[in-house]
């Protein structure tokens, strides 16, 4: 049994609303109750957080690393450019423990600045573009 953090970063809290053609109609709640009973069927604990706060989402890398919990992170728009949740994530992984990188959309079939993901070269896998379930395959993943 695994005890996963299942972290998002900012604006996924306003999924459903937010540009609903890209990421869907399911709102946030709606999905961290799904991940959590999916978790559960496969014999896993799961715990969905979202923040819009860089500081709070490499708090909670710090913690996976402290508590030994492999990590799935949706770190949405920081995902391009932030080397401080880069090194943040490199700490996991350099931990021996899993953090998988999810995207609800494709970023790659997307605007130029989406195509590159600082995270990936320190991420143990990425995985995009199949919508929220996206989560799932990484729950499967772990
Ligand atoms: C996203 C893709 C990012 O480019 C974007 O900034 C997001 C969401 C996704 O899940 O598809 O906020 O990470």
């Amino acid at each position: 049994m695994a005890s996963i953090l299942v972290l998002n970063g900012p604006n996924l809290g306003r999924l459903g609303s937010r540009e609903p053609e890209i990421y869907g109609s399911m709102n946030y709640e709606q999905l961290a109750s799904e991940l959590l009973a999916f978790a559960e069927k496969h014999g896993h604990k799961a715990d969905v957080r979202q923040t819009d706060s860089e500081s709070e989402l490499i708090g909670w890398l710090h913690e996976a690393v402290d508590a030994k919990r492999p990590v799935i992170i949706n770190p949405a728009a920081f995902t391009h450019y932030s080397y401080a949740l880069a090194d943040a994530a490199s700490l996991v992984t350099k931990a021996g423990l899993k953090l998988i990188e999810v995207h609800i959309s494709n970023p790659h079939a997307r605007e130029e600045f989406r195509h590159k993901s600082v995270i990936s070269a320190v991420a143990t896998g990425v995985i995009a573009g199949f919508g929220t379930d996206s989560y799932k395959l990484a729950i499967q993943a772990i």
